[in-house]
């Protein structure tokens, strides 16, 4: 379907004016640097963000995960962007969590105007707010800001949800970061862009949970097109799209119509559209959600997740190290 450009203006205008008059989380705000710096920190994100985008789009995806992984951890503090032995990164759910190199050229560049003030923390939210824009057709959300830097970061302390979660646990795992189911459901969402590697959905295709078959909730076309990309004894190590429709690379609320379909990917985007804890939120996006608002909101209300803000915490230097000193 092709939106005309006037109803996309519509809808974006509508976007805009919920979000102003939309909700706090804790103690960020809309605008924190506005009188922190001289500059709009905010553009020079923007600016960096996009020119990486123009080289590779596929950090959009990438950034959008980033965001989850970080918030999903100890809080959005930044703690994933830390280099060290037995740091959060190196954790094996790390797999494919890409982008490191956008945050420090844009940290880089915020800290060249407006040294010392800017989390690295923030930084993640601004980015992934920037790349969000970049596949919603311009449709920005308001960032909030005012995050400050955790200094832990510790691979034991990654306990990401696993592909094969079921509803029920992953709505657990949700609430104790402050999300509701429905949330939930809007942020994994998130799955209408990037990849997923075959490891991590291959039990599906040949012999899931040891009965010799694929699994049952699978289309069977589906299952009979990831099959040569996905051989059985292979390393895993190539991907394909998590959204299966032609839209894969926009924000679009494909990725919904999909799962009811039965193509979801990942064993938790199919049990979605399945479980009866969620079928009828999958449902009603898929009817009448405007979604891709929905989905800012959403991504807002993560940035929110346990953060540090007024004194706690740091403004690291380094987005990659904690401060000395
Ligand atoms: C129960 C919760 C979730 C689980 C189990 C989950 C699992 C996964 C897995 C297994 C992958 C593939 C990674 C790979 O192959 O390297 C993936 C990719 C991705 N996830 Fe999730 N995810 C969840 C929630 C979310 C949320 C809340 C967001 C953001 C709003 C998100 C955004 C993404 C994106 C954008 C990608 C593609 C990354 C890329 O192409 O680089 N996920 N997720
Ligand atoms: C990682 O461990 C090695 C060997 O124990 C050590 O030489 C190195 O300094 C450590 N790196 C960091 C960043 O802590
Ligand atoms: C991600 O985890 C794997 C497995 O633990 C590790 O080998 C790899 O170095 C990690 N990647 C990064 C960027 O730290
Ligand atoms: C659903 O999750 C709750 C909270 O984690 C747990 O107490 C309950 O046993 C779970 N129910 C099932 C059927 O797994
Ligand atoms: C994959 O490996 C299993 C066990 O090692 C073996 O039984 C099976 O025949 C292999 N399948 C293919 C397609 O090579």
């Amino acid at each position: 379907m092709k939106i005309s450009s006037t109803s996309a203006v519509a809808l974006c205008l509508g976007f805009i004016l919920m979000s102003f008059t939309g909700h706090c989380y804790g103690q960020l705000q809309v605008g924190f640097y506005r009188e922190k710096c001289l500059v709009d920190v905010e553009a020079i994100v923007t600016q960096v963000v996009a020119a990486k985008f123009n080289e590779d789009p596929t950090i959009a995806p990438a950034l959008i995960r980033m965001q989850f992984h970080d918030c999903f951890v100890k809080g959005c503090d930044a703690s994933i962007l830390l280099d060290g032995n037995n740091t959060e990164k190196t954790a094996p759910p790390n797999l494919s969590v890409r982008g490191f190199e956008v945050i420090d050229a844009a940290k880089d560049a915020v800290e060249a105007v407006c040294p010392g003030v800017v989390s690295c923390a923030d930084i993640i939210s601004m980015a992934t707010r920037d790349v969000f824009a970049l596949i919603n057709e311009g449709c920005r959300y308001d960032v909030q800001t005012g995050r400050r830097d955790g200094s832990v970061s510790l691979a034991q302390n990654v306990d990401l949800p696993s592909p094969r979660i079921s509803v029920n646990d992953s709505i657990a795992a949700f609430a104790r970061k402050g999300l509701s189911a429905t949330d939930m459901v809007y942020l994994l969402g998130g799955h209408t862009v990037g990849v997923a590697h075959c490891s991590l959905f291959q039990d599906r295709l040949y012999n899931f949970q040891n009965t010799g078959k694929p699994d049952p909730t699978m289309n069977p076309w589906l299952a009979s097109q990831l099959r040569p990309i996905c051989p059985q004894n292979s390393t895993g190590s190539n991907t394909v799209n998590l959204d299966q429709s032609s839209q894969s690379s926009f924000i679009s609320k494909s990725y919904y119509w999909q799962i009811l379909m039965r193509n979801g990917i990942l064993q938790i985007d199919q049990e979605l559209a399945l479980d009866p804890l969620t079928r009828s939120t999958v449902q009603g996006i898929a009817l009448f959600s405007d979604f891709r608002s929905k989905f800012g909101q959403a991504m807002v209300k993560l940035g929110a997740v346990e953060v540090l803000t007024g004194t706690q915490g740091e403004i690291r230097k380094s987005c990659r190290a904690i401060n000395t000193n």
